[in-house]
């Protein structure tokens, strides 16, 4: 199963990406995780992200490319994955056309209002890159990751004018992608809105419609 899951930020996709990658017991391919944990470890490869990150901008695509290629290559990835945040430039959608033949392309479709305020109350765990929201899916103790204790953050860029940032970096950038997909019929729209029960819900519809489920 070779997934890509594709809307603006806070439309769901790790969220959704997690249970999908789960139910077909193939990994998440997060780009923007792996990109966090590069910045946490204080790689090279972190320090020239990190910037670019923290002001709502994409990282150059010759970085996320070879990062990707390497993160494919890799032997649990050969039954296949989801990815979540990649591609998101006409120019790595030709690189992983050049590398994988895809199942489909879920494309989240959520206002920008709703995905503002998704974000706006959405907390992370630095650790285990768990994902909660302080009114839609709350942690179990108020503050602490359910799954490994560890305290939870708000992401620096999830603050309101990176947030409007990185929505216009994705209107310019990455949503012609979507008629990139559309034209090779591997594109499904799918409502984003709703709860997250509701969403996987339709995305499993979708992906049965599909025969790949
Ligand atoms: P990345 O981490 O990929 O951020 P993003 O695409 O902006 O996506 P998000 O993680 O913000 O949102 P999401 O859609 O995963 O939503 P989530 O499930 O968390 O990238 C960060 C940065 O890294 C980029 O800005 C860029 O600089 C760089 N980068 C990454 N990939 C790159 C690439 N390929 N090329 C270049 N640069 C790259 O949900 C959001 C919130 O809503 C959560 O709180 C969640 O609990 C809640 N929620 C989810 N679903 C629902 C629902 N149905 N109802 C209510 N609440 C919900």
């Amino acid at each position: 199963m070779k997934l890509v899951l594709l809307g603006p930020p806070g439309a769901g996709k790790g969220t959704q990406a997690e249970q999908l990658a789960a139910a077909f017991q193939v990994p998440r391919i997060a780009t923007g995780d792996m990109l966090r944990e590069e910045v946490r470890r204080g790689t090279a490869l972190g320090g020239q992200a990190s910037a670019y990150m923290r002001r709502g901008d994409l990282v150059p695509d010759d970085l996320i490319v070879a990062m990707v290629e390497r993160r494919l290559s890799r032997g649990d990835a050969r039954q296949g994955w989801v990815l979540d945040g990649f591609p998101r430039t006409p120019k790595q959608a030709r690189a992983l056309d050049q590398v994988a033949s895809l199942d489909a392309v879920l494309y989240l479709e959520v206002p920008e209002d709703v995905v503002v305020e998704r974000l706006a109350g959405r907390r992370s765990c630095p650790e285990c890159q768990a994902v909660y929201h302080v009114s839609y899916r709350p942690p179990r103790e108020e503050g602490r990751c359910d799954r490994c204790g560890a305290a939870l953050v708000q992401r620096e860029d999830d603050r309101e004018e990176v947030v409007r940032e990185r929505v216009r970096t994705y209107r310019d950038r990455t949503r012609p992608l979507v008629a990139h997909y559309a034209s090779s019929s591997l594109l499904e729209r799918v409502d984003g809105t709703g709860s997250v029960e509701e969403v996987s819900r339709r995305l499993r519809e979708a992906l049965r419609a599909r025969r790949l489920s």
